[in-house]
């Protein structure tokens, strides 16, 4: 009842508020005014003293309030997340206090925003960061204002962005392919299917093809899309909805394709490594991370199944591998943790592998397919060179029971002037998983798209 008597009002004697936001730097000699805004994600009362930490994105601004501001109804009653409006003196303080940019504000006066429930409804009993993990996600809107959530998804447009400056760099042209789409590229078990007007019509499941019809007129291409797979199982790795870095390279030899890969992932790296508040978020999520080596490993396919057969890592049916079968998750996992660096799996059989791909000239059994593996999550890269001879993609057509007129469009970029091309795609949320340490692709991305989940 005390408290609600205590108005405190903007002093307009004081000097003008000069508005900044919380990580802004600016001159603390002489003592500047300043007026900020931001969320409260932390407080602690004392008698008469008031801390407030507050967030923003740009960072965070430790605030006091004290004296008669303190005791007002809305700061005894203040509850985390309340949006709050803050106008005080800037001042230093000693580097040995916990305060962000060794600075705080010290209030003169202050006025609520968006109020935050407390009690029962608090942010704190909504989400729990160690509660049963499907909660979390079902309050994921209101988990994502935790540090550690936020940071990877700062780290993700801070590598997005590196990307389409090393593509920069590199001369590639940015082209944005459809979404809905008539024509499947990575097998039909995997197609989301609608309606489209009376036609049959698919989300598109990566832009590949499309990138292929562009490289005649720009040269090497790359986009940014989504792409999405109904996969029919949960696994830390997969989502239905995803972010697919994808590029595609003209006149290029396979070897060419592979050096492309290396360059581009150390040039993300760098760029993203050279930005310090993005390295720092990197230290925190993954403390141990550090640059791979150039050349990155390379092991063919073939290799890789006798590897896995010496260290004794079964497949799907508990048995040796042979060759010709597909290296489950589990199997490509362990051995990419044991090797414990980036490998170049290369070289797979043709009839694993998808129907546009260039076999080897060398061992026709086998295709100019590469996936790139990283420790920690396995392959995040799948790529190869394309099948460029007419006759050849017809008759691939017809062995992977694809029906050769949806691909008119296709199929005529080997009859209007071929050539030796090659690209990949790159899955966002797993690079992120490797980079930040995260243990699952889910953690990557604002709003995970899966099986049973399409909410929030
Ligand atoms: O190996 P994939 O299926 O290759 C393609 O789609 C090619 N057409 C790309 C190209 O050559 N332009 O997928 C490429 C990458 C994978 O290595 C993985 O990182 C990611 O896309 N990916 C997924 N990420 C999350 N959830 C899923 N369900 C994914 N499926 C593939």
């Amino acid at each position: 009842e005390e408290a609600k008597k205590i108005v405190i009002k903007d002093d307009p004697s004081l000097p003008e508020a000069h508005k900044i936001q919380l990580a802004e730097k600016i001159q603390l000699d002489p003592t500047p005014r300043v007026q900020v805004i931001g969320r409260v994600m932390r407080q602690a009362k004392q008698k008469n003293m008031l801390f407030v930490r507050l967030r923003d994105g740009t960072g965070y601004m430790q605030c006091l309030l004290a004296g008669d501001l303190a005791n007002t109804y809305h700061a005894q009653t203040l509850t985390l997340e309340s949006s709050i409006l803050i106008k005080g003196q800037l001042k230093a303080v000693p580097s040995d206090h916990d305060a962000p940019m060794d600075r705080e504000l010290h209030a003169d006066y202050f006025e609520i925003i968006g109020k935050a429930p407390g009690g029962e409804d608090a942010i704190t009993n909504k989400v729990q960061m160690n509660g049963d993990a499907q909660t979390l996600l079902d309050m994921r809107h209101l988990a994502l204002r935790n540090e550690a959530i936020s940071s990877v998804l700062y780290v993700r447009q801070a590598v997005e962005h590196a990307f389409a400056t090393k593509y920069w760099e590199l001369d590639f042209v940015k082209v944005s392919p459809p979404a809905l789409v008539q024509t499947q590229v990575e097998g039909g078990s995997t197609l989301f299917e609608f309606d489209y007007y009376n036609e049959k019509a698919y989300l598109t499941q990566s832009s590949q093809l499309y990138l292929e019809t562009a490289i005649p007129s720009f040269g090497n291409v790359y986009c940014i899309e989504k792409s999405f797979r109904a996969e029919k199982s949960l696994t830390r790795r997969h989502l239905s909805e995803y972010t697919h870095i994808e590029g595609e390279l003209d006149f290029i030899t396979f070897d060419d394709l592979l050096t492309h890969l290396e360059d581009l992932m150390c040039g993300v790296l760098s760029i993203v490594l050279a930005h310090p508040r993005t390295a720092s978020m990197i230290k925190k999520l993954n403390p141990d991370f550090t640059m791979p080596e150039r050349p990155f490993k390379r092991m063919k396919y073939s290799d890789a199944i006798q590897w896995l057969n010496e260290h004794d890592i079964k497949n799907e049916d508990d048995q040796p591998h042979v060759f010709g079968d597909d290296i489950a998750e589990a199997a490509e996992r362990k051995m990419t943790d044991i090797i414990n660096k980036p490998i170049f799996l290369t070289h797979f059989p043709t009839e694993i592998k998808a129907f546009y791909m260039q076999k080897d000239p060398q061992d026709p059994r086998v295709t100019e397919s590469v996936d790139c593996l990283m420790p920690g999550v396995g392959e995040i890269i799948g790529g190869s060179m394309r099948m460029d001879n007419y006759e050849e993609l017809m008759e691939a057509y017809t062995r992977n029971g694809i029906p050769s007129e949806p691909y008119y469009w296709y199929t005529d970029l080997r009859r209007y002037g071929t050539s030796p091309h090659g690209g990949y795609g790159l899955g966002l949320e797993r690079f992120l998983a490797w980079l930040c340490k995260q243990h699952t692709v889910r953690d990557t991305c604002l709003f995970p798209r899966y099986m049973g989940r399409c909410k929030p």
